[in-house]
């Protein structure tokens, strides 16, 4: 075994964190008519969304994406009156990490497999459901499960990103479609889990997969036909040369130099991809997106020159009617470690500039752990700070670029590093308060060990990061003397100060990869959490005011909204990604909640309920028999990191969303494993084949390890239970 940096991880805490079908059982069903005009929204509308509280009209909520609702019905004072007044049930168990657009009356909300319902907002009675009808197989392109973040509304229509490419137009009264597009070439291994935006007649959309190899960039679409107007590509092409794209100028002057000549981004596309965040600054006419990591992440294997690779896990402003370049901010430079800059864009306005004048600035808190705030018109880096303990970098220079540790550009010694590849912040938007100036990070710590993967190929790896995820697994083996992964996991809601670039307060949860946050001018913000729990508290102060039991994981981003003078708050339930672990990382034989996906709508004073949980969540299945020599066993563990984990989850310890595969029947059976993992029986549903890239004696070797960790739970639940732990 190699040696493994562990010294590096007890110096994590030298850091401080010194920065920053409708349910109706609760009311009876209302027999009004529903609104009779949908989706009218303007660029004018959007522009101005906070004149109109009573709406949530994008993905977060104003053209700033601040999720902060000018609403004050519901206060610090009156929130613990919180009940149910409706829910709806998704009828998924995939991830679901829908924000639920609200706009005339109707809610309009995606689920798994990029399915869109539109609901009457007021009672959760359904209007209509469309259904892209993807190809089940596509499943295995998605790095984080085939979830959809929502869908943008304009002129009376709703756009979606589908998870197999393609953007659609719908008729936000009838959900017929009304264009389609295929955004991606689809032989490549390209996802869409992200909400489109729509500026003066564009609709903007990126997408993902650079886990898998592709190369990024970020279209606008005509509105009224979905044909290309400009795209923007994130990295240059193998060649260097134009592409006859709104990007060519911008590697002309800045890009291509920052490339070498040889590396795997040659054929694995470079990555760079625009998943998650794009916001549009009306002031300055600019589109300002957030770009991905690099494909493969390996910095060493993708590009041995070592340069920055632009814009790689950067900030990009472009020209809203061109898409032209303005300017770029790079969080991680030459990124080696799945850094993406994706995360959720704020503008907000600062007393930032010279002698506290006010200032427009963007803000991010990307997965590097750092906490970004740069001027929106030029990108200048004004400040920053760690909102997470950071050891891979020891702060940031006066232009904002990380001050690496060496150890950090791991080779063939593994490093264990936080932030991982999940991020200090993920996807889970974050939102800014301007009445107590706080921006609130849904963040997290998950190390993780990051070696040069011997076996790296360019091509037949489904998983193809360069980046070994065997490295340094037998440290991280749960076992009952082993309490790395029970002390290391963890999560909180963290208030930042952008202005005085520290922490105001932190809220501590029970582990990691909890949900977004909502803020309102009534003093509360909403988080909701990966144990089920659905939290209201002070914004101010970060005291706990209410909770709920939503009898799911709930992790996507909580909305409001007003009819008929009444304030609701609604969130989508289901955890939300594939890969990621229980609480605590523990071997529990079950995941600590259920993914249930449902929309959960509440107001003051209503009494309903949220349906049990009636899915069958774990087989029952008695655990095989152990079997298997010591080398079989070590070499499953290895494949298993290797192949496995990012779906099932490390260590066998499913999330619940895809098969625990402790519990899983085929573990019985040589044959029957043989079926799914070899011949591929299971192909339809999203579990591929491995045939190209393991030998019988492997495939037999993980199914040894993974009956081996069902017979490893034995013991360890008391045990954590007798340290008064939550499994
Ligand atoms: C890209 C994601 C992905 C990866 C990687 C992956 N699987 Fe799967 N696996 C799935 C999906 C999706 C299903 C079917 C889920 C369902 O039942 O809806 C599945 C189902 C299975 C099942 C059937 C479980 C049951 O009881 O129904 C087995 C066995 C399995 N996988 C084994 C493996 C093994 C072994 C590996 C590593 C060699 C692996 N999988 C890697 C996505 C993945």
């Amino acid at each position: 075994m190699k040696p493994l940096h562990l010294a590096a991880l007890a110096a994590v805490s030298v850091f401080a964190i010194s920065a920053c079908s409708g349910d109706q059982d609760a009311q009876t069903p209302e027999t009004e008519t529903a609104a009779a005009v949908f989706a009218d929204v303007t660029d004018e509308r959007l522009d101005n969304a906070e004149a109109t509280p009573q709406e949530w009209l994008g993905y977060g909520f104003d053209r700033e994406e601040t999720r902060h609702s000018p609403l004050i019905g519901i206060t610090a004072e009156n929130v613990a009156d919180l009940g149910v007044a409706w829910t709806y049930d998704l009828a998924t168990n995939r991830g679901v990490e829908s924000t639920p657009i609200v706009v005339d009356g109707t809610m309009y909300v995606t689920s798994a497999w990029s399915i869109v319902y539109a609901l009457d907002a007021k009672t959760g009675e359904e209007l209509w459901v469309y259904d892209p009808d993807v190809d089940r197989a596509v499943g295995v392109n998605a790095c984080c499960d085939v979830v959809n973040r929502g869908v943008a509304v304009y002129d009376g229509k709703l756009y979606l990103g589908v998870i197999d490419g393609r953007v659609e137009a719908l008729d936000a009264k009838t959900g017929e479609l009304v264009w389609s597009t295929i955004t991606v070439d689809q032989s490549k291994p390209y996802t869409i889990t992200g909400a489109p935006r729509v500026v003066d007649g564009k609709v903007l959309i990126g997408n993902g997969g650079a886990e898998l190899g592709v190369r990024g960039y970020l279209n606008a679409l005509d509105a009224d036909t979905g044909d290309l107007i400009w795209r923007f590509y994130t990295v240059p092409n193998a060649d260097k040369q134009p592409d006859g794209a709104a990007s060519d100028g911008a590697f002309e002057q800045v890009g291509n130099v920052t490339w070498g000549d040889t590396g795997a981004w040659k054929t694995d596309g470079g990555g760079g991809t625009v998943w998650d965040s794009i916001i549009y600054d009306d002031v300055n006419d600019t589109v300002i997106f957030g770009v991905g990591n690099g494909s493969p992440w390996n910095q060493r294997l993708r590009d041995p020159s070592g340069l920055d690779n632009l814009f790689l896990s950067s900030i990009v402003a472009v020209d809203a009617d061109s898409g032209e370049y303005k300017w770029h901010f790079q969080t991680t430079p030459g990124d080696n470690w799945d850094y993406t800059a994706t995360q959720t864009l704020i503008i907000a306005t600062l007393p930032l500039g010279a002698d506290g004048a006010d200032r427009r600035v963007v803000m991010q808190a990307p997965k590097n752990g750092f906490f970004y705030v740069l001027d929106a018109a030029t990108g200048e880096f004004i400040q920053g700070n760690n909102y997470v303990p950071t050891n891979w970098a020891t702060g940031l220079s006066d232009e904002g670029r990380p001050i690496e540790v060496p150890e950090a550009r791991y080779a063939d010694i593994p490093y264990l590093q936080t932030p991982g590849p999940l991020g200090g912040h993920n996807w889970h938007p974050m939102a800014y308060n301007p009445d107590v100036g706080l921006a609130y990070i849904p963040a997290q710590e998950i190390p993780q060990a990051y070696g040069t993967d011997p076996r790296f190929q360019d091509e037949s790896s489904k998983w193809n990061t360069g980046a070994d995820f065997a490295a340094g697994v037998p440290q991280l083996i749960p076992s009952e003397d082993n309490k790395f992964l029970r002390t290391s996991f963890k999560g909180r809601l963290n208030a930042c100060d952008p202005v005085a670039n520290e922490a105001r307060w932190t809220v501590e949860h029970e582990g990691p990869w909890n949900g977004g946050v909502l803020s309102t001018a009534g003093g509360v913000i909403f988080q909701g959490k990966l144990n089920g729990e659905f939290v209201a508290y002070d914004a101010g102060t970060g005291e706990r005011l209410w909770a709920q039991d939503v009898k799911s994981g709930a992790a996507s981003g909580p909305g409001t909204f007003e009819i008929d003078g009444e304030q609701y708050v609604t969130i989508t339930t289901g955890w939300g990604s594939a890969y990621l672990l229980s609480a605590g990382g523990v071997a529990a034989p079950q995941p600590v909640q259920p993914t249930v996906g449902k929309v959960v709508t509440f107001k003051l004073g209503a009494t309903g309920t949220i349906p049990d949980v009636d899915v069958q969540l774990v087989e029952t299945t008695p655990k095989a028999d152990e079997f298997g020599t010591e080398a079989q066993l070590a070499n499953g563990l290895v494949q298993y990191a290797r192949n496995c984990t990012v779906c099932h989850g490390p260590f066998a310890v499913s999330s619940g969303v895809l098969p625990d595969l402790r519990w899983s029947a085929y573990t019985s059976s040589a044959d029957a494993w043989k079926g799914v993992v070899v011949d591929g029986n299971l192909q339809s549903i999203g579990m591929v084949s491995f045939a190209d890239v393991l030998s019988e004696d492997d495939v037999e070797s993980i199914r040894a390890y993974v009956v081996q960790q069902a017979h490893n739970t034995d013991g360890i639940d008391d045990a954590i239970a007798s340290e008064g732990g939550t499994p």
